[in-house]
């Protein structure tokens, strides 16, 4: 993969400062802050694109990046800027909701509830029912650069728990690894999907296309994931992740298959429809609940990551059906 297309002075400036390390131990600009406006960092394309940028010298990197800039102290820096806001407004973005949850009930039966508080359109009716061919390539443009690293991410959080929660994470991993079986690895599922609906499959192939919520999805679990400090987060976040996976999945197969799509399209939605039902509980009592029992000052994190995952995929879904409703007005 190449180094994505700028799409303001945040990129630009995260783009010139790894270009500049190209041949070189150490990129030559240097520099400790970034001009960040009041403005949300979390809707803004040109601050996610930057973040995503720096996220990915972490998994597959940039042919035209060289690879040892991933460590560089002064790209670290930069990405640390960018991290402790988006950090502090997804923390107050979510303080609301998790003012009204009870705090005596056990952490796994909390978060299987929280997804029910959650409000506003829905993606996956949407493609049940009513999307044309073009809503489905759109949906799954977006979704891909999350789904072609689907749990790359938590897989960063394993060597970070212990015990039944370990246990449980690499169980819940197995299976979104393929469960042994190359053929059946989700993220390959994802790539056939996309080829069986005339997409590209290749990883970042949509990254100068995709809006900043879709870029800021795939970086909040990159930064859960990263931090030590965060492992709460980023299990609470898969607990919903995975709780509100299941019934959608089955909502999209079908909706591919009311438009006529090709069994390898639905095959991955498929997949998850079982599989995530699974998963759900896994993530909710045997991660985070065994998380919470063993160290109680995570519950916290636990459930701000786990609103996190809602509140995302709010924005996104208000942003998608919008945008779907618009077009099919012009074009009726
Ligand atoms: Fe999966
Ligand atoms: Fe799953």
């Amino acid at each position: 993969m190449l180094l994505p297309r700028e799409r303001g002075p945040l990129s630009r400036r995260v783009l010139q400062t790894l270009r500049s390390g190209s041949g070189h131990p150490r990129p030559a600009t240097a520099f400790t802050e970034l001009a960040l406006g009041p403005d949300s960092v979390l809707t803004d394309e040109d601050a996610q694109l930057a973040l995503w940028t720096l996220y990915e010298l972490h998994y597959r990197g940039f042919e035209d990046v060289p690879d040892d800039l991933e460590w560089d102290p002064t790209v670290l820096r930069l990405r640390r800027t960018l991290e402790r806001r988006l950090e502090r407004e997804l923390r107050e973005a979510v303080a609301p909701r998790l003012r009204a949850v009870p705090g005596e009930a056990p952490v796994g039966q909390t978060l299987l509830a929280l997804p029910a508080t959650s409000s506003g359109p829905s993606p996956a009716n949407h493609l049940h029912r009513h999307a044309t061919r073009e809503d489905v390539e759109d949906y799954l443009r977006e979704r891909s650069l999350q789904q072609l690293k689907e749990s790359d991410p938590q897989a960063l959080v394993l060597a970070r728990l212990t015990g039944r929660a370990k246990v449980a994470l690499a169980e819940l991993l197995y299976d979104e690894f393929g469960g042994g079986r190359p053929e059946r690895l989700h993220q390959r599922l994802y790539a056939e999907t996309m080829v069986a609906v005339g997409l590209d499959p290749t990883y970042g192939a949509y990254v100068d296309e995709v809006g900043a919520l879709s870029l800021a999805s795939a970086n909040v679990m990159s930064m859960f994931g990263l931090h030590r400090r965060l492992r709460g987060a980023a299990m609470g976040h898969l607990a919903v992740f995975e709780a509100t996976s299941s019934v959608p999945s089955r909502k999209i197969a079908s909706g591919m298959e009311r438009l006529g799509l090709p069994a390898a399209a639905a095959a991955y939605f498929h997949e998850h429809v079982e599989a995530d039902a699974v998963h759900e509980h896994l993530a909710a009592e045997d991660i985070c609940g065994v998380m919470v029992a063993e160290e109680p000052h995570l519950r916290e994190d636990v459930l701000v990551g786990a609103a996190v995952c809602l509140h995302l995929d709010e924005l996104s879904a208000v942003e998608l059906t919008e945008r779907w409703s618009r077009v099919s007005e012009v074009a009726s």
